[in-house]
């Protein structure tokens, strides 16, 4: 099929929901042209999650599909050899030994967050492509942080503004329950800090911004600030305001972090059943505003 056949036929289809479209009829594995591009750009922007289905793409096939969007990222994170991961890297719940397994090396994606908020400029989008996943369950869940911070009252919109959060890996770990961060791990990623109401670079909305990676609000009562950003997040993930996302195989997810939450649900025999993602993530281009 030639690219002008696959365009033609390509299509998104709306969830209906607080995010998410659904993209058949177009095989990523072919570069795209900047018509292509341009579609699902808009798309991006318009539904913050895309689900491109039936797709069997190559760790170099993803890598390439995802430099249409950016650069990618690198990872904190270390392997048992001491080394980065690949930039196209695995999600499992396996072992060593490939076997699954109810206690993975880390856990920390079943918490809510938005991806490398612990980075002065955080994730622009992250993409995940089912390789393997168990036959129910083992769901994605994303939360749209736009429509969380307009169905907040005025009053608190007001006490909100100006609010700051300070976001660190260290943070991350220690609300995880992850092995804490090394002496290393926290001189490579010092504390930064964030607005909690977070301006979307390119539609203009306003997000909240928070989730595992946050510590504190700058500037109040510890106690009284995680209680607040607790708060706020419960309101954010209420089920009207999540899209859960069921795999099927060859599933591309691609997601916009600016806008949205997200995380994973042990809802599956962990301990039985292999589910295994390939993941690529886009670098921002500017400091949340
Ligand atoms: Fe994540």
């Amino acid at each position: 099929m030639s690219l002008a056949e696959q365009r033609a036929e390509f299509e998104f289809t709306a969830f209906g929901g607080p995010a998410g479209a659904e993209v058949t009829g177009l095989d990523l594995s072919v570069p795209l042209d900047a018509a292509a591009r341009e579609a699902i750009l808009e798309a991006f922007l318009a539904h913050h999650v895309l689900v491109f289905r039936d797709q069997d793409l190559t760790p170099e096939a993803q890598h390439a599909f995802t430099l249409n969007f950016g650069e990618l990222e690198n990872h904190v994170i270390r392997l048992a050899d001491g080394k980065p991961p690949p930039l196209v890297h695995i999600i499992s719940n396996l072992d060593a030994d490939g076997q699954p397994t109810a206690k993975p090396y880390s856990h920390g994606n079943y918490f809510w967050h938005t991806d490398k908020s612990y980075h002065a400029i955080p994730s622009l989008a992250t993409l995940l492509h089912a390789r393997e996943v168990p036959p129910a369950g083992g769901d994605t869940l994303f939360a749209n942080t736009a429509r969380a911070y307009d169905r907040l009252d005025a009053a608190t919109k007001a006490r909100i503004a100006d609010l700051r959060v300070e976001h660190s890996w260290e943070a991350s770990r220690a609300n995880t329950g992850n092995r804490p961060a090394t002496e290393e791990e926290k001189r490579e990623r010092p504390p930064v800090v964030h607005p909690l109401v977070r301006t979307h670079p390119e539609s203009g909305a306003k997000c909240l911004y928070l989730g595992m990676h946050s510590s504190h609000i700058v500037g109040m009562d510890h106690e009284e600030g995680r209680a607040l950003l607790a708060e706020l997040q419960d309101h954010a993930t209420r089920d009207d305001l999540v899209y859960v996302h069921e795999w099927r195989p060859g599933d591309l997810v691609m997601w916009d972090n600016r806008c949205t939450m997200h995380r994973a649900d042990a809802n599956y025999d962990m301990a039985a059943h292999r589910r295994v993602l390939h993941r690529t993530v886009v670098k921002g281009t500017a400091a949340p505003a």
